[in-house]
């Protein structure tokens, strides 16, 4: 079979298309599953250009949907023919994080899903949600799941509430969408106006160019009658924290999530403290909050904002548009 191998020390020219090894059937507690599509994330972009440096040879890729092809012995929650996706931490079943690291995520610390075959304890996968293609499904791994966590993990989301999302990437507009799908008023900043139309077409209420106001964190206080929104989903990190702190509501939660801006610098601590805001940090989530987002997919009817798909070979291309920021939600690979 065909699969990615990343060589070091990285770089987009360092991803090659080789033949992998073909699994063997699987054995107890395991599944066979035929891959079919990933999605990119800034994570994975990390990992394939060496920031995040990793073995000679890693299979990149942290999201896989497919199907089940065979079950080993004792497996009772999937059948051959399942529609399945992964998991970010395949050993992180449920309860309080165990993981403070990469070392268990798939196409990181162990070996991913850019490629067309897998065999793996079944409790590394969930059911994809009823309906969706495999390329949707593969968008639940990483940025569907950790938009679900910021919002209704952690930030106890209710209808009424206020939601601040930061630019279009794909954690931000799955973000959008949970919000406006549980009865929720988004605000919503992009550089681009034409994203800005886009963001409106799909809820926000309103938005703001971040690149021509930098002031936006005042102008959301502002638009929300200076009481602020209840969350934000901040995915910039120490460039626009100061600013988000400014437009959530006092008491208001802060999901911090996201590097975009960098990895570190300046928080405006006594603003954070005066505006007594809940700041929580975190990655992806666990098995079950997975399987919790997928039901609420089915019940809810989301549909993930897919804006390109390469095929596998393609892998570098699909990264370069990525880094172009030209997309507007999620960019997929297809098997
Ligand atoms: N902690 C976690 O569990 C977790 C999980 C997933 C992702 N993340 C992090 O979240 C961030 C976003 O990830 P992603 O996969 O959604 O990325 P992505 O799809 O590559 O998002 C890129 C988009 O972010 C927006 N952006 C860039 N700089 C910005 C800024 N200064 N202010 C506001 N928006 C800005 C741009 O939107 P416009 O073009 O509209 O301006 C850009 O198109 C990354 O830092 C990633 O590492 C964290």
């Amino acid at each position: 079979m065909k699969g990615i191998r990343l060589r070091k020390p990285g770089g987009l020219d360092r991803l090659e298309l080789v033949d992998i090894e073909e699994p063997g059937a699987p054995g107890p507690g395991e599944i066979l599953v035929r891959l079919h599509a990933s999605s990119l994330n800034f994570h994975d972009y990390a990992v394939v250009t060496g920031r995040m440096p990793t073995e000679d040879g890693r299979i990149p890729m942290s999201d896989g949907a497919g199907v089940v092809e065979a079950v080993g012995p004792g497996v009772t929650e999937f059948s051959v023919g399942d529609a399945v996706v992964s998991c970010f931490f395949p050993t992180w079943l449920d309860g309080a994080p165990p993981v403070a690291d990469f070392s268990t995520t798939p196409g990181d610390g162990v070996d991913g899903y850019a490629r067309e075959r897998v065999v793996r304890p079944a409790t590394w996968f969930t059911r994809a949600p009823k309906g969706y293609s495999h390329a949707q499904a593969a968008t639940l791994t990483t940025a569907g799941l950790t938009a679900w966590r910021a919002l209704v993990v952690n930030g106890g989301l209710k209808a009424g509430d206020c939601v601040l999302v930061l630019g279009t990437g794909g954690v931000s507009i799955f973000a959008l969408q949970f919000a406006r799908m549980m009865g929720a008023t988004v605000v919503a900043t992009s550089s681009s106006d034409e994203k800005l139309e886009r963001l409106r077409a799909l809820g926000a209420a309103y938005t703001i160019n971040y690149r021509k106001h930098e002031d936006w964190g005042r102008r959301v206080l502002d638009w929300t009658g200076g009481r602020g929104v209840d969350h934000v989903v901040e995915v910039g990190g120490p460039g626009t924290l100061p600013q988000s702190i400014t437009a959530c509501r006092i008491g208001g939660h802060i999901a911090l999530i996201g590097v975009l801006t960098g990895g570190q610098g300046m928080v405006p601590t006594a603003a954070l403290m005066a505006r007594q805001q809940r700041l929580h940090g975190f990655i992806v989530g666990s098995r079950q909050h997975q399987i919790d987002m997928v039901r609420a997919i089915e019940a809810g009817g989301l549909q993930p904002v897919i804006d390109r798909t390469f095929p596998l070979g393609e892998i570098a291309a699909a990264f370069r548009y990525e880094e172009s920021g030209k997309h507007f939600g999620k960019i997929c690979l297809e098997m």
